[in-house]
């Protein structure tokens, strides 16, 4: 029940100011968002793959209302990718970056975006790494796989995001479910109508097996984003059903969620790799972290209250 109204508030700009305010946010939001800036995430960085973890950086901020920002938001990922230069990481660092963010809802924002986040995919590229486009709400999806599909003519290995709550995501599964493609599949973190989403988590669930079964026995490279005990065991069974190997799939996780669980899989011999996100504008990031469990709310309730 509560967890679409906080999704609700997660477009409200009048609770952005009031949650982005409050004393005792901030003790909540730093479980879940690595930092402000490059200088607080790259130490992180280093030792999230000193301990065997790989990880997906993600710069935070979406809904922006300019291009001028846009760029600003492509800037920073440079910014990012040149310190990671220095790192050596190649793939145990990538970055996964959000099409809104780089100006998708913009007039003319297809091509905005498709501008902003190609020197990013490129700049990766030199940097023996890669890029993955998240999922956000379905009005954007068309608009997101055009992109993905321009810039793999370039570079093969961007990634991409599917998300089982959506009707639609079986067939784009069998879609991209071919040879050198990088797929995410995560349940989704939006809220979405009945009219294209399933509501009920048992659902969304038995969707993300059947999705799950189709990128394992195809000849891409499935990126399991769950925290799901029961989805993380399907994943492993229907993963040797299909004859893959360790490092023909993976797993990966939120940082600050399930932490020990990212440490038990690597040591398993499994590729986990950690999503942390870092940055200033975290407010849409945090209310969907939220929305996931209602105890966060709980946990933050408290903590403002206790201020
Ligand atoms: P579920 O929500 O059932 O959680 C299983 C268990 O994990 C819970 O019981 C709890 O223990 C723990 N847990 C999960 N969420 C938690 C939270 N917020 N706080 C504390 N504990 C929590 N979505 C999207 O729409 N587009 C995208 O691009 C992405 N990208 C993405 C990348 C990665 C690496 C992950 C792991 C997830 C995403 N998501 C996403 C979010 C995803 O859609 C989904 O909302 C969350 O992963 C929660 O779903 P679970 O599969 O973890 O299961």
């Amino acid at each position: 029940m509560l967890g679409p109204v906080i999704l609700a508030a997660s477009r409200s700009d009048r609770m952005r100011r009031f949650i982005s305010a409050a004393p005792g946010t901030k003790q909540v939001v730093d479980r879940f968002i690595a930092g402000e800036g490059v200088d607080d995430v790259v130490p992180i960085v280093v030792d999230a793959c000193g301990r065997g973890l790989e990880v997906t950086l993600d710069v935070v901020g979406e809904d922006i209302t300019t291009p001028e920002q846009a760029a600003a938001a492509r800037d920073a990922y440079l910014e990012l990718i040149a310190r990671l230069k220095d790192l050596g990481l190649g793939t145990k660092a990538e970055m996964s970056v959000k099409l809104s963010m780089f100006g998708q809802a913009l007039e003319g924002g297809h091509e905005l975006a498709l501008a902003n986040v190609r020197p990013v995919v490129e700049a990766a590229a030199e940097i023996g790494t890669t890029v993955t486009l998240d999922a956000e709400d379905h009005t954007t999806l068309d608009s997101m796989f055009a992109i993905h599909e321009e810039l793999r003519k370039g570079f093969p290995q961007t990634g991409c995001v599917i998300q089982a709550y959506l009707f639609r995501t079986e067939d784009d599964a069998r879609r991209l479910a071919a040879a050198g493609s990088r797929v995410r599949i995560v349940k989704g973190a939006y809220k979405e109508p009945a009219s294209v989403a399933y509501q009920d988590k048992g659902e969304i669930d038995k969707a993300y097996v059947r999705i799950l079964k189709v990128l394992m026995e195809g000849d891409g490279y499935p990126m399991i984003g769950s925290h799901d005990p029961r989805l993380i065991s399907i994943s492993q069974e229907l993963a040797r059903r299909a004859g893959r190997k360790l490092d023909e799939y993976e797993f990966q996780m939120l940082y600050g969620i399930r932490s020990d669980e990212h440490v038990r899989l690597a040591a398993e011999g499994h590729r986990m790799r950690v999503y942390t996100a870092y940055g200033t504008d975290w407010y849409g990031y945090f209310m969907r972290r939220l929305a996931e469990k209602p105890a966060n709310l709980l946990f933050f309730a408290r903590s403002i209250l206790t201020k």
